[in-house]
């Protein structure tokens, strides 16, 4: 069959949750910026998916805005009663009518599979087996169902684990639970499927030894136990966020970047870096973050939203925030915190400064301490500066201001009209001497004991 046989997606994800401890919803936790249903949404569409089910308990409208708004055309199966997951496939029944093709089944808690190990799956199975099931072998293979395979390594059955005698207990071989199945017999085999087991529940992995019965052929496809690692708590979560990262380092260096310590850089899921470029130690990317060739981002410097031109310089200690637009050459030094603003090519924020809702021109240079007064408590002004500018150290720019090209603040000035090009704009008290009167305050003193120190 051809790769153009149609592609459903059913992504489960109607179970509570409850170990998470926690009042969001557990798949939308995210990992690596992203939450772990989203990362099973961008499997489905990295596939190609023409049809995408996710299955939800009736009362999570949080995880169906959060599909709706990733995947506009994603439908939504409302499992009525969490009956187990053969309960939860057939949910999504009415949604796959009509569809004559391959389908995938996925759990919304289980975000770290990846698209060709799936393509690989629905490879196999086209080659004749009904069902593909995934399997993997875990350090600690207690805790899920078991995949029996006869003398020709053929899949007979899955036994969960509570149902196992010991001999079935013995083997390693497990079901991460994705499963790949002809869409022509999917729905015909839950219909067999009971519920006589250890939990009462509708067991999907009855399905394996349903086909069987009926002569049709199912196989194993083995994963990485990395791969299919299933978050049902905190700390499954924190061992998903840690795979992904080293995921995401490998990916960065591959690609051409340094990184100068590795396993002390975070990226997120959609963190995009050009070739050579430096990341530094300590360095934490969120969301939305592009960085263009030749950058260098200094230790400790943390971007969110932001845009970085090429051979630009960042950090050490950098925060970029959202809509933080970087030019070229441009250097955003130590404790810099920049928000929604565009510094064009070769302009220096050296030391100390907030530039938010502002424009600095090219080659400018804004002195440390300068600080763009943006909110008056209701709503957000812009700061314009020109290019060729130079705003003096501890500058406060209160916004809505214009510096004209080539202008000057003086140090310690609280600029709030506009300044026109090429003029220097001062505002700070005359200075005042007074000639000798340090001696002769010390000598009023003299004698007596020193103050506090
Ligand atoms: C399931 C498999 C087991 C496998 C393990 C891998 C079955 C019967 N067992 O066991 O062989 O080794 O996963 O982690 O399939 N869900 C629903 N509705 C339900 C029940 C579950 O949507 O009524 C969803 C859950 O949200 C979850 C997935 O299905 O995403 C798996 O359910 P879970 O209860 O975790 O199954 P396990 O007992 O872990
Ligand atoms: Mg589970």
């Amino acid at each position: 069959m051809s790769s153009s046989t149609p592609l459903a997606a059913i992504i489960l994800a109607a179970g509570q949750g409850t170990r998470m401890q926690s009042s969001l919803p557990k798949v939308l936790h995210p990992v690596a910026g992203r939450s772990m249903l989203g990362h099973v949404l961008a499997l489905s569409q990295a596939l190609n998916a023409d049809r995408r089910v996710v299955v939800v308990a009736p009362d999570m409208p949080m995880v169906t805005e959060a599909a709706r708004s990733q995947a506009p055309d994603v439908r939504i199966a409302v499992q009525t009663r969490q009956l187990g997951t053969a309960d939860a496939v057939k949910a999504a029944a009415a949604d796959l009518t009509g569809f004559a093709g391959d389908v995938l089944i996925l759990y919304a808690d289980t975000p770290l599979v990846q698209a060709n190990t799936l393509q690989a799956m629905l490879t196999a199975r086209r080659k004749g087996a009904s069902v593909m099931v995934l399997g993997f072998r875990p350090a600690d293979p207690s805790p899920y169902g078991r995949l029996m395979l006869d003398d020709t390594g053929a899949l007979e059955a899955i036994v969960e684990s509570r149902d196992c005698n010991p001999e079935q207990r013995a083997v390693t071989l497990c079901n991460s639970g994705v499963m790949a199945v002809d869409g022509a017999v999917l729905f015909s085999l839950l219909q067999e499927v009971g519920n006589t087991n250890s939990r009462g529940e509708y067991y999907l992995t009855d399905i394996i030894a349903i086909a069987r019965k009926r002569g049709l052929a199912c196989a194993v496809i083995e994963a990485d136990a990395d791969e299919v690692l299933g978050v049902n708590s905190r700390i499954e979560l924190s061992q998903a966020e840690a795979i992904l990262q080293n995921r995401l380092r490998r990916i960065a260096m591959l690609n051409g970047a340094t990184l100068l310590d590795p396993s002390t850089v975070y990226f997120s899921h959609d963190t995009q870096l050009g070739r050579d470029v430096v990341v530094g130690q300590n360095v934490v990317f969120g969301p939305g973050v592009r960085v263009a060739d030749g950058v260098q981002i200094k230790p400790f410097s943390h971007l969110e939203g932001a845009s970085v031109a090429a051979a630009a310089e960042i950090g050490p200690y950098g925060r970029l925030r959202p809509g933080a637009d970087i030019g070229r050459n441009a250097k955003i030094g130590n404790f810099v915190e920049v928000k929604a603003a565009r510094i064009e090519e070769g302009a220096k924020i050296s030391h100390l400064s907030y530039i938010g809702d502002a424009r600095v021109g090219a080659g400018a240079n804004v002195g440390a301490g300068t600080i763009t007064c943006n909110y008056d408590g209701f709503e957000k002004h812009f700061t314009d500066i020109g290019a060729g500018a130079f705003i003096g150290s501890n500058t406060c720019l209160v916004a809505p201001v214009k510096i004209g090209d080539g202008a000057y603040t003086g140090s310690g000035s609280v600029i709030t009209r506009d300044v026109s090009s090429d003029a220097l704009a001062l505002v700070r008290p005359q200075q005042i001497e007074k000639t000798g009167w340090a001696a002769r305050f010390r000598a009023r003193f003299s004698g007596k004991k020193s103050g506090h120190g």
